[in-house]
């Protein structure tokens, strides 16, 4: 095995205070010097069943503005099928390492699917104290089951279904997001890939941390998506950035955190704000999470959407395939 786990790395400082220092961030980074702990708005919450649609439209659209993120209840994926997946990720992570190996992002590959603890380059040289598991789950044509877990045996099935649901909140999102700015409810979907669009499903596995003082799980980014569609175990972690403070997310059972990620900041030209987010971890606590990135496909053009762009109001960002957006971002090239 060539890349040593951050999960045995923390089984290793279990006994220790101490972390190798390619986890310890510079002090502008550090969760404990910049983590806000007076009082803050909390992200929106919104009831996408509210009976009032109008209504759900209009905080949808605020909070994609004014927050980038914003967390939903009542929106239909059974409570026992989140609880399910959770527990097959869990158990995927909790088996023997050379087991979990079998699932490795083949080294030098183009995929980012597969087992692996880093995406990307830290300019810094500083490291996430966090493994993943990244594969595809929509649509069928795009899924290379190689890299999904054959244990527990049930992981495809409960991956499967979730995929099914996940499908219904997504275009409900979508209408919403579109109708919010005024357009045609199918304008948004369209313009990151339609049906075409790519569900990648990512576990993040934050393993217990003796310095969460000092260490990040994930170091602050945006997201490369349309929209990512997430939901954390109960372990608090998920800390977002507005006017100028870290702030911590709060942990509702069963909500869908949604975040605004780059592709729907473009097409909306801006209007939609890509939130920038980072997370903590814990000394005592394993972190999970389970975001799924709505995608447009390698070779779709995302670029402001020509209803939102006028001699007043001049494009902001450059059209370009997502492939090519997503090379430039991941290897910290200008757009
Ligand atoms: C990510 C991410 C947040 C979390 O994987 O892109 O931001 O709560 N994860 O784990
Ligand atoms: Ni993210």
């Amino acid at each position: 095995m060539e890349v040593e786990r951050v999960q045995a790395i923390a089984l290793s400082s279990l006994t220790k205070d101490s972390i190798p220092t390619e986890f310890i961030r510079p002090e502008e980074e550090q969760p404990a010097i910049t983590t806000f702990h007076g009082p803050v708005p909390e992200i929106p919450v919104i009831d996408l069943d509210d009976h009032d649609q109008e209504k759900v439209i209009r905080l949808i659209a605020n909070a994609s503005r004014d927050w980038g993120i914003f967390q939903v209840v009542n929106h239909g994926i059974p409570f026992d099928l989140i609880e399910k997946l959770q527990q097959v990720g869990k158990e995927f992570f909790d088996l023997p390492q050379e087991e979990k190996e079998l699932y490795a992002k083949p080294s030098g590959a183009q995929t980012i699917e597969g087992y692996g603890s880093k995406l990307g380059k830290d300019l810094q040289g500083k490291k996430n104290w966090a493994d993943h598991l990244f594969h595809r789950i929509w649509p069928p044509s795009r899924i290379n089951y190689q890299f999904w877990p054959q244990n527990p045996p049930s992981y495809r099935a409960v991956n499967e279904e979730y995929a099914e649901y996940m499908r219904r909140v997504v275009d409900k999102l979508f209408k919403c997001l579109s109708i919010g700015l005024g357009l045609a409810p199918h304008a948004i979907k369209e313009g990151a890939g339609g049906e075409e669009m790519e569900y990648l499903m990512k576990i993040n596995y934050y393993p217990t941390c003796p310095r969460p003082d000092l260490a990040l799980g994930v170091a602050s980014h945006t997201d490369l998506s349309a929209i990512t569609v997430l939901v954390p175990n109960d372990v608090p972690g998920l800390q977002v950035f507005k006017d100028g403070l870290w702030i911590d997310a709060k942990y509702i059972p069963g909500a869908l955190i949604i975040h605004i990620g780059d592709q729907i900041e473009i097409l909306s030209n801006g209007k939609y704000k890509a939130v920038l987010h980072r997370t903590t971890v814990d000394k005592e606590k394993t972190r999970m999470s389970w975001p799924v990135f709505l995608e447009p496909p390698g070779e779709f053009v995302v670029g402001p959407l020509p209803q939102l762009a006028d001699e007043q109001n001049p494009p902001k960002y450059k059209a370009k395939r997502f492939k090519d957006y997503s090379y430039c971002k991941l290897n910290k090239l200008p757009q």
